[in-house]
């Protein structure tokens, strides 16, 4: 059983995915979360993030760098999308995405190609979307709480942005892929997101 949860920046997929892999009792991996690292490690580096060679390298992450609070900030996620157009990443993280999808027991991966390239053979596919307008709100309360001092206005910038470079580049864009349910969370609170995406994928597997 391989559940694929993809979709935009503060859709809620991170949170679905985590509720699907404790209802099924399966592992689940946050992809982002990689791509965070990579990004992370090639500023650390003192790379450019442009540069696929320099962005390569950074994939050579320590696994310690996977705990590090800073990756989870959304300066960190502007690394990730600017280092995850580079072919030559995603190649190099897709043994260890691979691995985990398909490992004994059945799992949860959440991300933008899971679907479409990761686990084409995925038992469930979700597509988790939401308004712009709803994402920004969700980011801006989260980060308020967090008492971080950002306008509503930049943080609907921020996400536009990646939205775009995540939709337009070549290499695995975000897409909806065949056979992908389309759950869009926009007027849905957390827990009527949660009940929704456990009824699709209890259809589906
Ligand atoms: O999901 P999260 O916001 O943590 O992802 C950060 C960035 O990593 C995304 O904006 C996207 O560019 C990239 N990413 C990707 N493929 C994935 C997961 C994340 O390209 N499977």
């Amino acid at each position: 059983m391989i559940i694929a949860v993809d979709g935009p920046t503060a859709s809620g997929k991170g949170t679905i995915a985590r509720a699907l892999a404790a209802h099924f009792g399966v592992p689940h991996l946050d992809t982002g979360l990689l791509y965070r690292a990579v990004g992370r490690q090639c500023v650390l580096d003192g790379g450019n993030l442009e540069d696929p060679a320099a962005a390569l390298a950074a994939c050579a992450f320590p696994e310690s760098l996977l705990l590090d609070p800073e990756l989870r900030s959304e300066e960190t996620g502007g690394l990730a999308s600017r280092v995850s157009v580079h072919p030559a990443v995603r190649r190099a993280l897709y043994d260890r995405q691979r691995a985990f999808a398909t490992r004994a027991g059945g799992a949860v991966l959440d991300g933008r190609d899971i679907a479409s390239v990761i686990a084409p053979d995925a038992t469930a596919k979700l597509f988790v979307t939401a308004s712009t307008q709803a994402r920004a709100r969700r980011r801006f309360a989260e980060m308020q709480s967090h008492g971080r001092d950002i306008t509503l206005e930049a943080i609907t910038a921020d996400l536009a942005a990646r939205d775009e470079r995540d939709r337009s580049r070549k290499d695995a864009p975000l897409v909806v892929a065949p056979g992908a349910v389309v759950l869009d969370t926009s007027d849905l609170d957390r827990d009527q997101a949660v009940a929704e995406a456990i009824r699709i994928a209890e259809i589906a597997l």
